[in-house]
């Protein structure tokens, strides 16, 4: 078979899982929907018409999101998960001979984006604390002639987030579309929605899979300029998100309420376990705004492996550059953190 040159050699992201008591490895919500939202979805699932393709365009889905953030319809685009959006944006500015620039370590699809749209990765390192320096992002982009730049905040897998500041400082000083990763932004409660009217090369992309528990629905989206809207648009398939999750996400967008009291449950608790980590001799704890939490350990293998075999799944980063010997905790339900802390607490003071 003579497949696309490169794509033997393009890193594949795992998606197997084992049978986990505990799954905190994918950063999504360990709580299933509220009982009122399972209630009106069911209820709803039933008057879906099965037969007919999926109305995107007129979807109540983008009005209700138009309205939030006080724009027209025609600056949101949804997607097949805050990923279809990524990739789209990479492919739709990128291309072959075009430099794409994002921090490492961030979130690792980034680089797969770039392969697959044949652009050219620019990685800029985050600092030595993982913070970000916007002028590092404004010189890789301007001296690459960036056609892309893009940020995570809060930044997946290191959990901080990237000063609002340095955010305006990026979009104000580079010459390209500047998208901002918002995928846990609802546990840090600082978005960069509000520059949008500000800056035109703003493309804000989030999702639904994290704080909204959605992640099995598979939705996310995009809010930017109509003419990028537009444009990105272009390289979606017909018909890309299907009835059943427009439906879904449609009501838990209404009835967002709902989730705002475990979205703080889900804050309070990785203070919890940020402070309870931080009290554990050899272990470093890293500053978290999302719903999980960085932590680095001289045996974080052998400590992965422990968890993996009592059922406890974690991110393991093994030896990926800048996060060697680094695990990353999903924070999970109370219960769910005492059982790993003590675990987690017991194989460290064993030594
Ligand atoms: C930073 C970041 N962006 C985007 C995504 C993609 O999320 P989804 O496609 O489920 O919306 C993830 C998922 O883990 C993520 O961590």
């Amino acid at each position: 078979m003579k497949y696309r040159e490169g794509l033997n050699e393009l890193p594949t992201y795992d998606v197997t899982e084992k049978d986990w008591d505990i799954k905190l490895n994918a950063n999504e919500s360990n709580l299933n929907l509220p009982p009122l939202v399972e209630e009106r979805l069911l209820n709803r699932l039933s008057r879906i018409a099965f037969n007919r393709y999926p109305d995107t365009e007129n979807d109540d889905l983008k009005e209700l999101i138009a309205q939030n953030f006080k724009v027209s319809i025609e600056n949101v685009l949804l997607g097949n998960g805050s990923s279809e959006i990524l990739e789209k944006l990479f492919f739709a500015f990128g291309g072959p001979s075009r430099n794409i620039v994002f921090p490492i370590p961030s979130f690792s699809m980034y680089k797969i984006y770039a392969k697959i749209s044949e652009s050219t990765a620019i990685p800029v390192e985050l600092e030595a604390d993982y913070t970000l320096d916007p002028e590092k992002i404004v010189n890789a982009a301007n001296e690459n002639s960036a056609k892309l730049v893009v940020v995570c905040t809060p930044n997946n897998p290191t959990g901080n987030a990237v000063p609002l500041a340095s955010i305006e400082y990026i979009a104000e000083n580079i010459q390209c579309p500047f998208a901002v990763d918002e995928a846990y932004v609802e546990f840090h409660g600082l978005s960069a929605a509000g520059l949008l009217e500000k800056y035109p090369n703003i493309i804000i992309a989030r999702t639904f899979s994290k704080a909204y528990g959605l992640a099995a629905a598979r939705i996310g989206y995009m809010l930017a300029s109509k003419e990028i809207t537009e444009m990105v648009s272009k390289a979606c398939m017909p018909y890309h998100i299907n009835t059943m999750t427009l439906m879904a996400a449609a009501i838990v967008y209404q009835m967002r309420d709902e989730f705002v009291p475990r979205i703080q449950m889900y804050v309070a608790e990785r203070k919890r376990m940020a402070e309870a980590l931080a009290k554990i001799d050899g272990i470093t704890v890293y500053p978290s705004d999302t719903n999980f939490i960085l932590i680095k350990y001289a045996k974080a293998t052998e400590l992965n492996e422990y968890l993996e075999n009592l059922k406890i799944g974690v991110r393991s980063f093994g030896n990926a550059p800048r996060l060697e010997n680094c695990l990353r905790i999903t924070v999970g339900t109370r219960e769910e953190n005492d059982t790993w802390f003590k675990v987690l607490k017991g194989f460290v003071e064993r030594g």
